[in-house]
């Protein structure tokens, strides 16, 4: 084995188009802390580094749909990925963003020492082209049906309904996302960079050399060697982005994929002067955390592309884990079928480690995994709760009964077979930790803990000290044999729970710093070289009081959040019916829509209906509680306008509702009935109502 003196660990720049989800999470962001924390208790000279990816059209998509500028998308979406992160405990040494100016340099740089030695191939091809915005289409841009599936709106890239990976020229009647226009096909000039004469590189350096990848990073690697290298466009055109530094380039950048990587060394040069001990030594040892959609980047193109640089080292491993469900669906933010990283630390404040152990312990390392709101609960009700907890807890209580709320001496001559036992396992469990984390297996890590403290519950349990304690003397008290042995059982319990600390503190840093609170001790207990020790608590030492270091997760907890993300999914399904009818409706009058009959008009029940009282639905931006007066009876709606009307400004208004419209749950709320709206081209809503008032219930027709 190689000896490293530094280490230098990157997690996947996440894309600033949107928050994080508990997927991102679980995928690198925790695992690469784990190692982090891990690392630097050992006092290994650690950088851990990230930021914000925002170039690319991922970042241009959502300014078009949120209608504001990619400047504007960057910075909202930068400021609350950096706080959840934060919040959340990931130790990054630093988060930094690709708009940075030093980025753009550094990037802009790498490609100019490519472009020197004459690296790159510049080509001419055809793409798709928008005349009405006068401008390239990325294939994300251009939209048509899926020769597969017959989904009107499948990507150039990729069909989301079946998963068909696709080119625009796949798509049948294909249109710009940008203005529905026809795209045309112009011809364009790129940079390309030739990925083909790295190929036997490649093949040595990952299939032979490094056998030692996990199983699902190294077959994606073999099947794209084996498919065989093509050149790879490094260049876009676009606006937005790292604009390429050649003279005859205006509206030309570089490939996010070229740049975004490329971040990781600007963001380590951010951090320190000595960024290029970092990047350019041989006995650092660089690892990238990522999902697996990231595989191909940080395996193939990017080392690629620092082989061709040179001078900068390889990464020793790519530790990617797989995709994370949720409640046995995949993750889609289109779909709005997530856990949003903001909205639970709204939700559960102060109960980050339970989500950071919850999405260790379910960790997708080797296969897609599930997170159920269920097992959320049960794994904290059970196994934080009821093992970790309830042995530290225990431990703390008894010793303050029955050892005066001191650390009791430890009497060797009568340590028995258990006790001797129980001492053996503290250094057993610190090998096993250190076997696994070398392999980045965090989950089988932490189980082993959690065993450790399993394995103090059940010494406990055989000891049984509040049983000895009844062996009293004629004064009441334990005599003094009984009390020894009481003394050796809480010793211990007590530096098992110590170094359930130091095990736990990677993991959970949180409850590891409430545990030195209790232990009156400082943070360097944590020090890795404290792992397996025996004697960390010194005899006769006064402790505090137990606090309480999980609390129970009720049901109701749960259900809420269930409800909660299948509200998300109907108000999602909400905006894209309205949007839907936008769409169908003729561009160039508004009107349109295909023709109907009088019977299909006949259908609707429309009748006049009078707000009587409103107010705004808890943790929905979007929704209002409506009670409408209709005349022969009052009903509940709920209605999508909160972001448009105050409560309090619409009690009294008169308006239309679809009276027939099937009941349906929101939010737990029961809504019978559509309110009908007309909105502007701004998006702006109003009421229909009749022209002057008229008796609640009078038929529209
Ligand atoms: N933004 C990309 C994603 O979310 C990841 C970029 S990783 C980097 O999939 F290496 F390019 F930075
Ligand atoms: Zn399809």
């Amino acid at each position: 084995m190689k000896a490293f003196k530094r280490y230098l660990l990157t997690a996947a720049l996440p894309y600033a188009n949107g928050p994080v989800h508990i997927g991102h999470l679980a995928g690198c962001y925790l695992p690469a802390d784990i190692y982090a924390r891990y690392l630097r208790a050992q006092k290994k000279d650690v950088k851990f580094v990230c930021g914000s990816d925002e170039h690319g059209v991922p970042i241009t998509i959502r300014a078009m749909k949120e209608g504001i500028t990619p400047q504007q998308v960057v910075d909202k979406y930068h400021a609350i990925i950096k706080d959840s992160f934060e919040q959340m405990g990931i130790s990054f040494d630093i988060y930094s963003r690709t708009s940075n100016p030093i980025h753009h340099k550094t990037a802009a740089d790498f490609f100019t020492k490519l472009y020197n030695d004459g690296l790159f191939e510049e080509k001419e091809t055809e793409q798709f082209y928008d005349e009405a915005k006068n401008t390239f289409l990325a294939d994300r841009y251009i939209i048509g049906t899926c020769p597969v599936c017959g989904n009107e709106n499948a990507y150039g890239d990729q069909c989301e309904n079946c998963g068909s990976s696709l080119s625009p020229e796949m798509l049948i009647n294909p249109r710009s996302a940008l203005s529905d226009a026809i795209p045309v096909k112009k011809k364009t000039t790129h940079w390309y960079f030739p990925l083909q004469d790295y190929e036997a590189f490649l093949k040595q350096w990952i299939l032979v050399d490094h056998k030692d990848w996990k199983n699902n990073v190294y077959g994606q690697c073999k099947s794209w060697l084996d498919k065989g290298l093509q050149p790879r466009a490094m260049t876009r055109d676009s606006n937005w982005g790292v604009k390429v530094p050649l003279p005859a380039a205006a509206g030309k950048v570089l490939y996010v994929w070229f740049d975004a990587p490329i971040g990781y060394i600007s963001a380590t040069k951010e951090l320190t002067e000595n960024w290029a001990d970092y990047w350019c030594r041989e006995d650092t040892k660089l690892v990238h955390f990522i999902g697996k959609d990231n595989i191909v980047f940080h395996c193939i193109i990017f080392p690629a592309m620092l082989k061709a640089h040179g001078n900068f080292v390889l990464p020793d491993n790519v530790p990617a884990n797989e995709f994370l469900n949720i409640e046995g669906d995949k993750v889609s933010t289109s779909r709005n079928w997530a856990v949003w990283v903001d909205e639970y630390l709204k939700d559960f404040p102060g109960q980050q480690d339970i989500l950071r152990y919850v999405l260790c312990a379910n960790a997708p390392e080797t296969k897609d995994n599930d997170f159920t709101w269920k097992d959320f609960q049960d794994r904290n009700n059970s196994e934080l709760v009821a093992i970790f907890g309830n042995f530290v807890n225990r431990t703390f209580v008894l010793m303050h009964k029955l050892c005066m709320g001191k650390v009791p001496p430890l009497h060797e001559a009568l340590l028995d077979a258990t006790d001797k036992k129980m001492l053996g396992e503290f250094d057993l469990c610190k090998n096993k930790f250190e076997n696994l984390l070398g392999q980045y297996k965090f989950r089988d890590a932490l189980f082993e803990v959690i065993d450790l403290a399993r394995k103090g519950n059940k010494y406990m349990q055989d000891k049984e000290p509040w049983i000895v304690a009844r062996q009293a003397g004629e004064d009441g008290l334990p005599n003094a044999e009984a009390q020894k042995l009481i003394d050796n059982t809480l010793h211990i319990c007590l530096q098992l729970t110590a170094n359930l600390a130091v095990f736990i503190n990677p993991f959970l840093p949180f409850t590891a710093q409430k545990m030195l609170h209790m232990m009156k001790v400082v943070d360097k207990m944590l020090d890795w070289e404290n792992a397996g020790k025996t004697k960390l608590l010194s005899v006769g030492y006064s402790l505090r009081a137990p606090e309480l270091l999980f609390r129970k997760i009720e049901d109701a907890e749960i259900s809420l959040q269930v409800e909660k993300l299948n509200q998300n999914k109907i108000q999602k399904n909400m905006d894209t019916e309205k949007s839907t009818a936008k769409e169908n409706a003729d561009p160039e009058t508004g009107k349109g829509k295909a023709e109907i009959v009088y019977d299909d008009f006949a259908k609707l029940d429309l009748r006049v209906a009078t707000i009587v009282s409103a107010e705004k639905v808890e943790k929905a931006d979007k929704l209002l509680k409506l009670e409408v007066d209709l005349g022969f009876e009052k009903r509940i709606v709920v209605s999508g306008i909160a972001l448009h009307f105050k409560p309090e400004d619409i009690v009294g208004k008169q308006v239309v509702l679809v009276a027939n419209l099937a009941p349906r749950k929101m939010r737990g709320i029961e809504s019978n009935g559509m309110i009908l709206m007309a909105e502007d081209k701004e998006g702006k809503l109003y009421f229909v109502s009749p022209g002057e008032k008229i008796d609640e219930g009078s038929a529209v027709t």
